[in-house]
């Protein structure tokens, strides 16, 4: 076996960043304590509720560890992977993959998901340290080992592009609840104006309707709740189904969406917070199936000549 599989030789390292998250199976799975860990259990590290409307599937969602790969070239992204899992091989063993894209990563515009939206505008800003403390760093309420980690909750969903691209834009923005080529919030022309929901048009109908998606996810509808949201698209190929329309067609659906990435301090006052309500009333709905996923608590970064999870796995 050679020590490197080769593929990503002579190439740069395209600023690759690894983050590794532990899931509730390592702590303990059918009420076994299988490591040793349970005790260690962090409380926001809890058993995902099943929201409304979920189809997630078995086979891609949960896992004892996350690897999150992500780099500007996919070639080096999928070599960090595929080296550590072959690297674990005694020990660990790949549970499901998920690939995933953000046009032009880097650049000052905000990227566009599949939906064709500018997607991560109102998000809290990673400039800002206070807004990082109180939405995404872990604090003192978490056992020491998660201390300035963050908890990640990821989730594949996919679109019904299929469907979405029949519909009119003003309906689509109705949906979002932002225009669709600036990105502003409806009524307004500036991508970064501030959501007024409170505006009201000359009938006193709302301007962004009751059951848009940024008016559910925004902070002022959940109590203030944040979270940091990195939204990754995907593109798996297309299904074909049983149905046929026209008839001398056979009907097709992309596999497709958006593999949603969200960091919070504390996912009961994140995104469960947050998903609650929306996965009942959010007009996006009618277009979007969540069918994997999970929760994983990523512990800090590393200090020189640590590994991951030290204080975790290290005895006292
Ligand atoms: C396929 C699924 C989804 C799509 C296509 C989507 C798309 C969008 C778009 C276009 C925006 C407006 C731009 C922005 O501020 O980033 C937005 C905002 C937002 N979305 Fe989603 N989203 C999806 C799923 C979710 C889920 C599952 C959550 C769970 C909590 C969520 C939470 C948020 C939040 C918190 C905002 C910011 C709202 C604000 O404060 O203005 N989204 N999303």
């Amino acid at each position: 076996m050679g020590a490197d599989s080769g593929e990503a030789l002579g190439l740069p390292s395209a600023r690759l960043t690894v983050t590794f998250g532990f899931g509730a199976g390592l702590f303990i799975r059918d009420g076994k304590d299988r490591y040793g860990l349970a005790a260690r259990r962090p409380d926001a590290l809890v058993d995902m509720p099943k929201f409304v409307g979920d189809q997630l599937a078995e086979a891609r969602t949960g896992g004892d560890l996350s690897v999150q790969a992500c780099a500007d070239d996919p070639q080096v992204a999928f070599h960090a992977v595929r080296q550590l899992a072959r690297l674990a091989d005694d020990v660990a063993q790949v549970r499901w993959v998920q690939t995933g894209f953000i046009p032009s990563y880097g650049t000052n515009e905000t990227p566009r998901n599949l939906m064709g939206f500018r997607d991560g505008t109102n998000n809290p800003s990673t400039a800002d340290p206070k807004a990082m403390e109180e939405f995404v760093w872990v604090g003192e309420e978490s056992p020491d080992w998660m201390r300035g980690g963050s908890y990640v909750v990821v989730r594949r969903i996919r679109i019904a592009l299929e469907h979405w691209d029949r519909m009119k834009v003003a309906f689509q923005e109705q949906t979002v609840g932002r225009h669709k080529y600036s990105g502003a919030p409806l009524g307004k022309k500036n991508e970064f104006e501030p959501l007024d929901l409170d505006a009201a048009d000359t009938d006193g109908n709302p301007v962004t309707p009751e059951n848009a998606h940024v008016r559910l996810a925004a902070a002022a509808s959940n109590d203030a709740a944040q979270i940091l949201r990195r939204p990754y698209s995907y593109n798996d190929g297309v299904n074909f189904t049983a149905e046929r329309w026209p008839p001398w067609r056979q009907a097709m659906e992309y596999d497709a969406g958006l593999f949603f990435v969200a960091y919070q301090r504390d996912p009961r006052t994140g995104f469960i917070k947050i998903f609650d309500r929306m996965s009942k009333f959010d007009m996006m709905n009618q277009f979007v199936t969540h069918v994997g996923g999970g929760l994983f608590a990523c512990p800090r970064g590393l200090a020189e000549g640590e590994f991951i999870g030290q204080s975790l796995f290290e005895r006292a």
